[in-house]
């Protein structure tokens, strides 16, 4: 496997976050992943008049990977930008639900740049429910 470049990961999550649409909390989340072919997917967030069904930035990234090709995450660098003048920003902690989402196409190893340096999702996920409990 590649090893991670998890600057450029970085960077291409400040790039997409740069496209965010949040105008209801101005919070401005960009996520980018290596996938296990060496490709990279990004995401954003993207909000809603009708607040609660506001997309996050991991939900457009797995979209994304799927509507690319598919294949497994590898690394992911999670960002929240604070305008789109300037380039400052800082790590963010994926949500529950989306922590449920990126198991389902990361697993337990893959390997998250959040708020606190790289972690495993399985230290922020425990005991996840996932695809192996649905099969016999
Ligand atoms: N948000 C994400 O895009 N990803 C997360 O993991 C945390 C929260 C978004 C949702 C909403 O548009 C904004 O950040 C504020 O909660």
């Amino acid at each position: 496997m590649t090893s991670v470049n998890w600057d450029g990961l970085r960077d291409a999550a400040v790039k997409v976050a740069g496209n965010a649409y949040a105008p209801y909390s101005g919070f401005l989340v960009g996520a980018a992943a290596l996938v296990d072919d060496g490709r990279v997917v990004t995401g954003c967030n993207v909000e809603n008049a009708s607040y609660g069904v506001g997309l996050c930035a991991e939900c457009g990234l797995v979209s994304n990977l799927r509507s690319s090709g598919g294949g497994k995450l590898v690394a992911i660098s999670i960002v929240h930008r604070f305008s789109t003048d300037s380039d400052a920003a800082e790590g963010v902690a994926p949500c529950g639900r989306c922590r449920q989402v990126l198991y389902e196409f990361g697993g337990a190893d893959l390997a998250v740049e959040a708020g606190n340096g790289v972690v495993s999702l399985s230290s922020l996920l425990p005991d996840a429910f996932g695809p192996e409990n649905l099969s016999e």
